[in-house]
């Protein structure tokens, strides 16, 4: 039986590190474990020029732990007017390393987020010839269509016609929820990726809903049935470049998740690593873990790999059921549990 793992240094591909107080609560989490990060630009008003995003991730710096070797890497959000030559000038001046699409109502803060992608067809024409990715929440938000369907109708009313459309374009499909998404993902072209959460390998549509209504198990798009969870872990543990870790970190204060109108969100970055590393264990695939969490992320989005090594031990490790931050508490993903693996570093 292994007893450790080293492996490169890994990245999040997909986190919420909030603003303020909230901030400076939770980047240490992600700076402990990962080197770099692609930081939401959902805050309030949204990050959509290059000086907001400047100066986003200069208070991301600011509230680093002194001893954090870590990188945020900073995104755009995209609004209906969005003009192209911002986001070029972001791309090449290195402030901008992805833009980040929210169908208007998707979730949090997405309010200012795209009605139709018709209206940044010329923002996506000009991503695609600089190269720049796009990172898309893939669900429709139109009433009519059932929350669980939300995702794979994305894919037949938007994201395939697309692609046709801008067959160049380097897309992440984040956080995927579905059987119908990883199907898209394996079939598209080198220029598709996906980005994989710890909670869609863990929980399926029963953890929100068996026994109570479970706050803490709601984020956006919510888990499905089993046989989706059981697509994205034979997907995530496969091996293919495809598909690498985004944690979907989001934390939100327990009032605002134990609440009537509950706010989506699983803060998961505490003990991410640890998180992932149970359900490559379960699949028998440690040997694939590396792949996914530090090496198909940095090739999908063409930058270099890190150069330290991080080291996860076989030992108990006991998830809190609060964590104290600012002047509230946040309700860890696995609180009360005891996971099999610890982060060493
Ligand atoms: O559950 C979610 N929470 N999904 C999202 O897409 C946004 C996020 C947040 O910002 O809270
Ligand atoms: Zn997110």
């Amino acid at each position: 039986m292994t007893d450790s793992l080293t492996i490169r240094r890994p990245d999040d591909w997909h986190v919420h590190l909030r603003d303020g107080a909230m901030l400076e609560a939770v980047v240490g989490h992600t700076a402990r474990q990962f080197a770099r990060a692609i930081v939401m630009p959902n805050l309030s008003p949204p990050v959509t020029t290059v000086a907001a995003a400047e100066a986003y991730r200069d208070r991301i710096l600011a509230a680093l732990p002194a001893d954090a070797d870590f990188t945020p890497l900073m995104t755009c959000y995209l609004t209906n007017n969005t003009d192209p030559e911002e986001v070029r000038r972001g791309f090449e001046a290195g402030v901008f390393t992805a833009c980040k699409l929210y169908p208007a109502g998707a979730t949090t803060n997405s309010d200012s987020g795209v009605t139709d992608v018709a209206n940044i067809r010329g923002v996506l024409e000009t991503m695609a010839e600089i190269g720049m990715v796009l990172c898309v929440h893939g669900e429709v938000t139109h009433a009519d269509v059932d929350i669980f369907d939300r995702e794979a109708v994305f894919i037949e009313r938007v994201l395939a016609p697309l692609l046709e459309d801008l067959p160049q374009l380097k897309v992440v499909f984040e956080h995927l929820t579905s059987e119908e998404g990883v199907q898209f993902v394996e079939t598209a072209g080198a220029n598709v990726a996906a980005t994989i959460t710890p909670q869609h390998l863990h929980i399926n549509r029963n953890a929100m809903l068996v026994g109570g209504m479970r706050p803490h198990a709601y984020c956006l798009p919510v888990a499905k049935r089993e046989k989706h969870r059981l697509a994205l872990r034979r997907a995530a543990t496969s091996g293919s470049a495809k598909f690498f870790l985004g944690t979907d970190s989001a934390p939100h204060a327990r009032e605002a998740k134990e609440s009537a109108c509950g706010c989506a969100g699983i803060f998961n970055a505490p003990f991410a690593l640890e998180s992932y590393l149970a359900v490559f264990e379960e699949e028998d695939a440690l040997g694939n873990f590396e792949g996914f969490a530090s090496e198909h992320g940095p090739a999908f989005y063409g930058l270099p790999l890190n150069e330290g090594r991080v080291k996860l031990e076989r030992a108990e490790c006991d998830v809190p059921d609060g964590l104290d931050a600012d002047d509230t508490q946040l309700v860890p993903f696995h609180a009360g549990e005891t996971l099999r693996w610890r982060f060493a570093n």
